[in-house]
This record gives C-alpha cells, sequence and structure tokens, in this order.
C-alpha cells in the first residue's frame, strides 16, 4: 500500500477518501487553543483571542460550521451517529448553549464519528487533548464507541515539567490521552513497551520507553502506567521541526508499538508536522495524514525526506493544486479557519519546502515568505510575493524591490497566478544579484507564474537546505503562537 498524505479538512477527506474499516489506529491531537480561563469558556463569555501568527485559526465559535455540524448530527446525518451521541450534543447544547465550548464538541463529534467508521472492528483509537475539555469529550467518545460494542480503555496521563506556570493555581503539566478500542478484539502488544521496575518516575525516559533492546535485557519489565513521564519537546531538541505544538515521536512510539504491528494502518486525521506518520514510517506500518494547512504537508515532506531515502516515493499527495483550475480555485477558498493557503502553497513549493512562511499580516510590504541562502560571509535573505489577481502590473515587481532593497535582502520572488509576461521582460531590467559563495548571478527579481511550476520550475538558489536549521531559528523568533492540541 502508497503512504496517503490528505491537503483539506479531515472531515471531508474521512467521508469521501477513506474506506470503512480499513485502518488499524487513529491517533488524533486536534487543536485546542483557547487562551480565556475556563469560566469564561464554559458561560460563553467574551470572544476568542484569534491569534494572528498561526498556521491555523485554532479557535472555536459559533459560526456557519457550526451550526451546520449541529444539524448533521441531529438530523442523523447519512446515519452516521449513534442515539446516544445525538441525544449527549442535544443535551450538552441546552447546557452550554450556542458557543465556543459546544462548537469544539460539535467539530469533534463530527469527525470522531467518521473515525469509528474507518476503524477496523480490531482498530484503536487515541485522542490527545488537555484537560480544559476532556470530561467532555470523554462523554462523546463514550457516544459513539460504547453502544457500538467498542470500550474505553485508558486514560493517559502525559506528563512533564518544562513550561510556565502561574500562582494563583497548581502548575498544569499533564496533557490527556484517551485509548479507546472499537471492540473487544485489539492488538495490545505489551511486551514491546514494558519498562524497568525501577525509579518509576524516570523510567519513562524516549530512550528508555519501549525500547526492545532494552526489553529484552528486563523481559520481567513492568507494564506502563497510565501516566507517562516523557520530556517536552525543547527548541533546541534533534527532532524539532518548527512547529509549535509537535509531539515528541517518544509518545508515538509507544502508542503505535503497542496498538498496532508492522504492515498495520495508522491513520493521523490532524498530523501538524507529521510526528506519528514519522514514527509509523519508522516502525514500518503504512500511514494516512491529513492537514488543512499546507504549512505541515510541507513539513511532513520534508521530515521524511530528512528521515529516510526514499520515503517520498511511496506517498500519494492528495488535495495538492496539480493543474490551473485547481490553483484557481484554491487562491479562491474562503475558508475563515485557514488563511494565505493559496500563498503558503505557491512559496513553499517553488522553494521545495525550504522558504519560510511570512504569518504578519500587512506593515511588511506584502512578504509573503523568506528564504535563507548563503553567501561568502553571511547567510542572506530571498523575499517572496505572491499575487493571485488577473491584472498585473509592473508597479507590483517595483514595490518588491523596494522591499528587497529596504531590507537588504538579496533577491525578490514574484509568484503569481496566472501568466505574466510583461513582469518577466520588466523585471530583467532589475539587474542580477551576485552570490559569492559560489561566484553566480541570480535576477534581483524573478517572476514565476503557476503554469512555471506545474512545468517543474523550482527555486534555483545555492544551498538553501543548508541554512535550514537557521530559518527554523528564526521561524520560531518570529514568535509563532503557540497552537495548544
Ligand atoms: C495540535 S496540531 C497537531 C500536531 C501533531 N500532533 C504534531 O506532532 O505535529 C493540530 C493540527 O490539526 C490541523 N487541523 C485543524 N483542523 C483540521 C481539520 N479540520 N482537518 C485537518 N487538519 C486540521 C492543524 O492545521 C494542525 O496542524
Amino acid at each position: 500500500m502508497k503512504n496517503k498524505i490528505y491537503y483539506g479538512d479531515n472531515l471531508d477527506v474521512l467521508r469521501r477518501y477513506i474506506k470503512d474499516e480499513t485502518v488499524d489506529l487513529c491517533y488524533i491531537d486536534p487543536p485546542f487553543n483557547s487562551k480565556r480561563n475556563y469560566n469564561q469558556i464554559y458561560n460563553n463569555v467574551g470572544t476568542e483571542d484569534k491569534a494572528q501568527a498561526q498556521a491555523f485559526i485554532d479557535t472555536w465559535t459559533w459560526d456557519d460550521d457550526a451550526i451546520k455540524g449541529l444539524g448533521e448530527i441531529q438530523s442523523n446525518y447519512h446515519g452516521v451517529f449513534t442515539e446516544q451521541s445525538i441525544d449527549l450534543i442535544t443535551g450538552l447544547e441546552k447546557v452550554l448553549k450556542k458557543g465556543a465550548l459546544l462548537a469544539y464538541l460539535v467539530s469533534m463529534t463530527l469527525r470522531i464519528a467518521e473515525i469509528h467508521w474507518v476503524l477496523k472492528p480490531t482498530g484503536s483509537f487515541y485522542f490527545h487533548c488537555d484537560p480544559t475539555a476532556s470530561h467532555y469529550l470523554k462523554l462523546v467518545l463514550d457516544a459513539i464507541f460504547c453502544p457500538k460494542g467498542g470500550d474505553f480503555q485508558n486514560e493517559i496521563s502525559w506528563c512533564y515539567g518544562s513550561g510556565g506556570a502561574s500562582k494563583k493555581h497548581y502548575s498544569k503539566k499533564h496533557d490527556v490521552i484517551f485509548f479507546y478500542t472499537k471492540s473487544d478484539k485489539y492488538s495490545f502488544n505489551v511486551d514491546d513497551v514494558r519498562e524497568p521496575y525501577s525509579s518509576p518516575h524516570k523510567s519513562m525516559t524516549p530512550k528508555v520507553v519501549g525500547d526492545k533492546s532494552y526489553v529484552k535485557m528486563n523481559p520481567l519489565g513492568r507494564i506502563p502506567f497510565d501516566w507517562w513521564q516523557i520530556p517536552i519537546l525543547t527548541n533546541s531538541a534533534k527532532e524539532r521541526m518548527g512547529y509549535p505544538t509537535q509531539k515528541p515521536e517518544a509518545l508515538l512510539e509507544v502508542i503505535i508499538k503497542a496498538s498496532s504491528n508492522e504492515g498495520d494502518t495508522i491513520l493521523d486525521a490532524y498530523c501538524g508536522c507529521g510526528t506519528t506518520v514519522a514514527v509509523a514510517e519508522k516502525l514500518k506500518r503504512n500511514w494516512i495524514g491529513i492537514d488543512i494547512t499546507y504549512q505541515s504537508i510541507s513539513l511532513i515532506l520534508k521530515r521524511l525526506a530528512e528521515q529516510s531515502k526514499g520515503a517520498l516515493d511511496n506517498i500519494d499527495i492528495n488535495g495538492v493544486p496539480k493543474d490551473m483550475d485547481s490553483a484557481i480555485a484554491l487562491a479562491n477558498n474562503k475558508d475563515d479557519r485557514t488563511r494565505k493557503e493559496f500563498e503558503k502553497w505557491l512559496v513553499l513549493t517553488y522553494s521545495n519546502n525550504h522558504a519560510i512562511i511570512n504569518e504578519k499580516k500587512g506593515g511588511d510590504g506584502g512578504i509573503d515568505g523568506i528564504a535563507y541562502i548563503p553567501d561568502r560571509d553571511e547567510t542572506k535573505k530571498a523575499l517572496f510575493s505572491v499575487k493571485s489577481s488577473k491584472t498585473l502590473t509592473p508597479s507590483m515587481i517595483n514595490e518588491l524591490h523596494g522591499v528587497v532593497e529596504r531590507d537588504g535582502a538579496a533577491c525578490g520572488i514574484f509568484l503569481c497566478l496566472y501568466p505574466a509576461a510583461n513582469l518577466v521582460k520588466a523585471s530583467k531590467a532589475f539587474g542580477v544579484y551576485h552570490n559569492d559563495l559560489i561566484n553566480k548571478d541570480y535576477p534581483k527579481i524573478q517572476v514565476v507564474c503557476v503554469d512555471d511550476i506545474f512545468n517543474g520550475k523550482r527555486l534555483e538558489l545555492p544551498n538553501v537546505v543548508k541554512v535550514l536549521k537557521k530559518a527554523e531559528q528564526h521561524q520560531e523568533q518570529l514568535g509563532i503562537e503557540a497552537l495548544l492540541g
């Protein structure tokens, strides 16, 4: 089987593309980012803080999607919901009223119900969340799994020590991971995840948990507790991809080793920068990853390419524009939850996934992305500007050139949806940027249209790859807001 990446809303992908009863293990880590206090969330007081700099608007409001979703649950759309799920959501509507929390629970109910369908009868499901809404989510999960012969197996606390603290309450230092199975027949490879009896508090380190060589030395090893001490990823961690809500591979290693076997199919319907799929790949499982933002898709491709040679050869990538019609559709996508997806796709694809997306809105000369290129004495910047309009005037590249000069950047790359022969011609007037390191000239301003990209044109600048780590550090400095998941 080919591994699969889907770029799109997981509800749509689950409904249209993932066949029933084909998945052995599903792990999800959906976004739930509320900076408000719990009382405000519960009582629907105030508005969500829509952070400016993040890949996905992971705030919840009672909007058209929520209204549609509630209608689908209550009318038992395509018969996918259990009676208990319908009654539960109807009851919660009375208690919580139509606000952020109900919108979140409706969204989760829609998706978990679909996940339940695609799980094999022997399948397992892990839901990663935090204590803010975990008690409601357990009700949702019970109502989907238990009436159909499934069962709750564990509430796992993932405990960690780092991060901030408040003097007003105990430090919040754990996430919750619910483990459910679709029936009483399921894989649980306890011998693959045994841990040492000694030092229970320090035992769950990435080096030890699920390490087969360790287990062989300690066949009397203990069955892991339902609280796991696995360090949170630091910014300097080797596996760090620069994705704010990235989870440690060690966490997924335990889940995948315990609840699946080689050759099984693993699904992550909110796959972020691809922790689940990267671990599944290492452990010789087949996998399906879904995400709604192109940054995520781009990072997964980069991660897999770096992890193992040839990994990209065995992947089907779905939902990414492949022709002019789909590129135009993406440019006109009005989904409020995802911003600038066309710009992201274009910048990341043209730069072979090596540029950094500029999340700031306005005030920065219309720069949508930055790539870092090595020169003799310093690393220089290439600035990207994307335009999806049909009318393209030379003033647009003049403006880009102005920003390149202002910022002391090496060059500017103007990416456009529609052909722009007039701009290609005009861009020659800006001359070249000379890279001393490899003694080569590059156009100061390049104009590239979507058609060129479909014909395989990619950024030609020296060793952009090598300065990737630096670019990631810069991305973190930009202070991209944490997507708490
Ligand atoms: C908390 S992050 C997951 C992080 C991931 N576990 C990792 O280690 O990288 C949640 C992800 O869900 C994605 N997402 C949110 N809503 C989605 C939807 N409806 N369909 C698909 N992906 C979605 C976001 O783009 C984000 O990448």
